[in-house]
C-alpha cells in the first residue's frame, strides 16, 4: 500500500514520536509499505510522521547518490528507536527539500559526520558512524521523528521570506506528483 504522505502545517509532523518494540503490529508490513511510498514518491528519506504515524522510525534509500558516492551504491536502510549521541564540529551547507514540503529548496547547514545507535528492522544493535550524504539524510529524517522540519534549522531572516510559501503549503495550495494529506 502507498500511504498518502502528510503535509507541512499537519500537527503530527510537530510532535516528538514514541519508541517501539518488536511487537509492534504488523511492523515488517509497515516498513515495505514506507518504502513503496519512498519510491513512488522519489525521495531519498521518509519519517513515520509523514506517513501519519508517531513512531521513532525512518527509512532511507540513498541510492540515487551511488554514482556520486560508492557508500550510497543500494543503500537501503531501516532506523527504529534511534538516537544521534554525537556530531562534528565542522558543519556544512546541502540544498535540501522534503517530501512534506514540496516545492521548497534551500541550503541547510548541519555537522558533516554523526555518530548514531539504532535498531534494524530485525531490533538489532547498531552504533554506527556516518558521514557525508548519509549523515545529511539521517539528520533530516532523524530531525522528522523529533518534530522538526528543515525550514526549522533556516535563519530568521530566510524562514521569514518563505512565510507565504510555508502558508500555502498548511492551505493545500502546491502542486506535486505523489498523493498527500493534510
Ligand atoms: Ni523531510
Amino acid at each position: 500500500m502507498i500511504y498518502p504522505i502528510v503535509i507541512f502545517g499537519s500537527e503530527i509532523l510537530r510532535k516528538p514520536c514514541e519508541e517501539i518494540t518488536p511487537e509492534y503490529p504488523e511492523l515488517n508490513k509497515l516498513i515495505e509499505d514506507m518504502f513503496l511510498t519512498l519510491t513512488e514518491a522519489e525521495g531519498v528519506g521518509l519519517a513515520a510522521p509523514q506517513i501519519g504515524k508517531n513512531i521513532r522510525l525512518f527509512i532511507v534509500d540513498c541510492t540515487p547518490w551511488g554514482e556520486d558516492d560508492p557508500e550510497c551504491r543500494d543503500y537501503k536502510r531501516v532506523f527504529i528507536n534511534p538516537k544521534i549521541y554525537a556530531v562534528s564540529e565542522e558543519t556544512g551547507l546541502f540544498n535540501e527539500g522534503c517530501l512534506s514540503l514540496p516545492g521548497l529548496h534551500e541550503d541547510v547547514r548541519r555537522p558533516i559526520a554523526i555518530r548514531m545507535r539504532y535498531l534494524d528492522e530485525n531490533f538489532v544493535e547498531h552504533d554506527e558512524e556516518f558521514s557525508g550524504y548519509r549523515a545529511r539524510v539521517i539528520q533530516h529524517e532523524y530531525d522528522h521523528i523529533e518534530g522538526v522540519v528543515f525550514t526549522d534549522r533556516l535563519s530568521p531572516l530566510r524562514r521569514n521570506l518563505l512565510k507565504g510559501k510555508l502558508l500555502n503549503l498548511s492551505k493545500g495550495k502546491f502542486q506535486c506528483t505523489y498523493k498527500t494529506k493534510r
